[in-house]
């Protein structure tokens, strides 16, 4: 794998090549077996520009878990507020030793540019509204571990979908492995032409309740009787099947997509995303070592 930037074009095999790499780091999480630092003498660096608390700490916790030297830049704390232009402050990044970027960028394009400008791998860590492939590949493996067998799993995404990089990379991804997937919004957050589906007429079709938070930092607003037709609350979740699971990548508005008693209820995998997205970002980093060296 020569850096990640998106999940396109990456057919099912390869994309269970991944999973079952992160399926056996998820093991070695689990009963704290030694782990070979792979990413020993690799300096990884991961560039911020957008607020994160999972994506972040858990590339910081896979990298140093594989060995590698982790380096944090903060732009708000970096030349590029005096000035500084992103591909000049990125090639200092390079011209350090930085062997594996990591970034976020509010911009689509923001991960390709790093790409081209740069000579190592890069990850993408989110990218405007564009794609989030490790919070895909991390869903997978929750997915994965959770029903063993995907294929024919009926998936809502609930919410703000036209606004969501983690929609744009579920819905590119979740029918190559037989899953059928269902956008669940308001015309205010569908893509153009898409039909208003609502939630209560999907409920007993659902295996996974995918909800997602409105992105306000995008410019996206509340439409009118957003909670009474779309949040998932008790009412809602005791109508679903009774093996259907609740997820959000995080961080969830509690009150408005979901309320405090899904959100905490067993059907909720919300914790269990978290916890996998140390091990998928482990598998990825080192793919993409293996493929340096
Ligand atoms: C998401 C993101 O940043 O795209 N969060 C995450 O990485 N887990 C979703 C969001 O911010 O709504």
């Amino acid at each position: 794998m020569k850096g990640l930037i998106s999940l396109a074009g990456q057919t099912k095999g390869e994309l269970e090549a991944v999973l079952t790499r992160a399926d056996g780091y998820a093991r070695h999480l689990e009963d704290r077996s030694a782990i070979e630092p792979v990413l020993k003498d690799v300096v990884v660096t991961s560039a911020f520009f957008e607020p994160s608390t999972r994506t972040k700490l858990s590339f910081d916790r896979a990298a140093k878990t594989l060995g590698a030297t982790v380096l944090d830049f903060n732009p708000d704390l970096s030349s590029l507020v005096k000035g500084e232009a992103l591909r000049d402050t990125l090639l200092t990044l390079e011209a350090m030793g930085t062997d594996i970027l990591i970034v976020r960028h509010q911009d689509d394009d923001a991960a390709w540019l790093a790409s081209d400008w740069m000579g190592v791998p890069v990850i993408n860590a989110g990218a405007g509204k564009a794609e989030h492939p490790t919070q895909t590949l991390l869903d997978l493996l929750t997915l994965r571990r959770h029903f063993g067998e995907l294929s024919g799993l009926g998936v809502g995404i609930v919410g703000d979908v036209k606004d969501s990089r983690v929609a744009a990379g579920l819905v590119d991804v979740l029918p190559l492995f037989e899953m059928d997937v269902h956008l669940i919004a308001p015309e205010e957050f569908l893509p153009e032409g898409s039909p208003v589906v609502e939630l209560d007429e999907m409920l007993t079709d659902l295996d996974v309740v995918y909800l997602l938070r409105i992105q306000h930092e995008r410019g996206a607003l509340r439409p009118p009787r957003y909670m009474e037709r779309f949040q998932m609350n008790a009412d809602r979740a005791r109508r679903l099947k009774e093996t259907a699971v609740v997820m959000h990548p995080g961080p969830m508005n509690r009150g408005v997509e979901l309320t405090d008693d899904v959100a905490d209820s067993p059907r909720s995998l919300i914790l269990e995303q978290v916890r996998n997205g140390v091990p998928t970002r482990m598998a990825v980093l080192d793919l993409v070592a293996e493929n340096m060296s």
